[in-house]
């Protein structure tokens, strides 16, 4: 059976970059108070890039899987599935990843989209895994695309200070060598409430709450552990020590979570990839950005350890254990 390895990374953000200082004078012209360092200190995001009006989710995980093709040497003729991660699609129909197969110009193989919010690349990454380790699938793409501006209540300071866009992409191929070598993934439908957003389209009409809505302290309380459990149980299943681990890739929401985990796992915070400062939450596409940005600056280097983690509505959480 081929293990599927990670064989090129992507990425892509908006141009506009906004800081907390702009956000906050910008969200003092609607009346809602909030300031840089409420923000720093509870979240430990300075800024995030935010798509102009109009920029489609699969527009961004187009560019981003350029740049990952690109990386690993791969043309469009070896693609034979495409996995893309979002909670905001482009539409109810087709799948985003459907667009992104039509717009690279791919002729051949499947493609499909995964709903598992921050958890979605840790999903998709491992359903990708999957289809290539029983050989229906040989060189997949695995895209986490969001354009999370667009369900945000702007008027909601406890929401919408948190979040970015952006989309990030892994070409992940059947290999001889490890590879992905474990993965997790969990979910609990009873803590459906404390994270949502519960519109819908019907008869023409968006029909109840479009907003994402999300009880912040009981995220946090169910993350950590979730987090630290998930890589204990990847670990003791893959039969990998943590201290082994080279690189933790978690999702990036706070960085208090991040703090927590790297005590709780006595995983180094040197060894944990934070981008949260410079991009926010960008939901499913947090993980491959973060993964992309310390595979170009040359942290994370050929035959390291990674274990990337996701977390979020559903609730969803899960781990994926990767020999880079
Ligand atoms: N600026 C200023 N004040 C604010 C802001 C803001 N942006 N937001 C809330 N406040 C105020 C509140 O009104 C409250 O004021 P009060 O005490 O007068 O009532 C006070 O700050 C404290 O609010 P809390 O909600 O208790 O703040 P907390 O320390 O819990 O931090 C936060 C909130 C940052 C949301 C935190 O709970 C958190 O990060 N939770 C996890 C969130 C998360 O991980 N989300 C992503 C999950 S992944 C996904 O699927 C989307």
């Amino acid at each position: 059976m081929p293990y599927a390895k990670i064989v090129g990374t992507g990425s892509y953000l908006p141009p506009r970059v906004v800081s907390n200082d702009e956000l906050a004078a910008e969200l003092a012209t609607r009346n809602v108070q909030t300031s840089d360092e409420w923000i720093v200190t509870r979240t430990g995001i300075r800024q995030r890039h935010l798509a102009d009006p109009g920029v489609k989710t699969s527009t961004m995980a187009v560019l981003s899987a350029r740049e990952a093709m690109q990386n690993a040497g791969i043309g469009t003729d070896e693609i034979d599935l495409i996995v893309v991660a979002t909670s905001t699609p482009d539409f109810i129909f087709p799948s985003t990843a459907c667009l992104v197969q039509a717009e690279l110009g791919v002729m051949q193989g499947a493609a499909f989209d995964v709903q598992a919010v921050c958890s979605g690349f840790i999903y998709a990454l491992t359903a990708a895994e999957a289809l290539i380790r029983v050989g229906r699938a040989k060189t997949a793409l695995v895209i986490g695309a969001e354009v999370f501006s667009g369900i945000l209540d702007w008027s909601d300071r406890s929401t919408c200070v948190l979040f970015g866009d952006g989309a990030g992409t892994v070409v992940l191929k059947a290999s001889d060598e490890p590879g992905i070598i474990g993965a997790q993934l969990n979910a609990d439908g009873r803590q459906k409430d404390i994270l949502y957003a519960a519109g819908n389209v019907s008869c023409g009409k968006v029909v109840g709450d479009p907003f994402l809505r999300m009880d912040g302290q009981a995220v946090f309380k169910l993350a950590v552990n979730a987090l630290a459990q998930s890589a204990k149980d990847v670990c003791a299943e893959a039969g990998v020590a943590l201290k082994d681990i080279d690189w933790l890739v978690p999702h990036q929401a706070n960085v208090r979570i991040l703090n927590f985990l790297s005590k709780k796992l006595h995983i180094p915070l040197e060894k944990v990839i934070v981008t949260l400062d410079k991009h926010a939450n960008t939901s499913a596409a947090s993980v491959p950005l973060a993964l992309d940005v310390a595979w170009r600056d040359g942290r994370i280097k050929a035959g390291d350890l990674v274990m990337m983690q996701g977390v979020g509505g559903g609730f969803t959480w899960g781990s994926v254990l990767a020999r880079m």
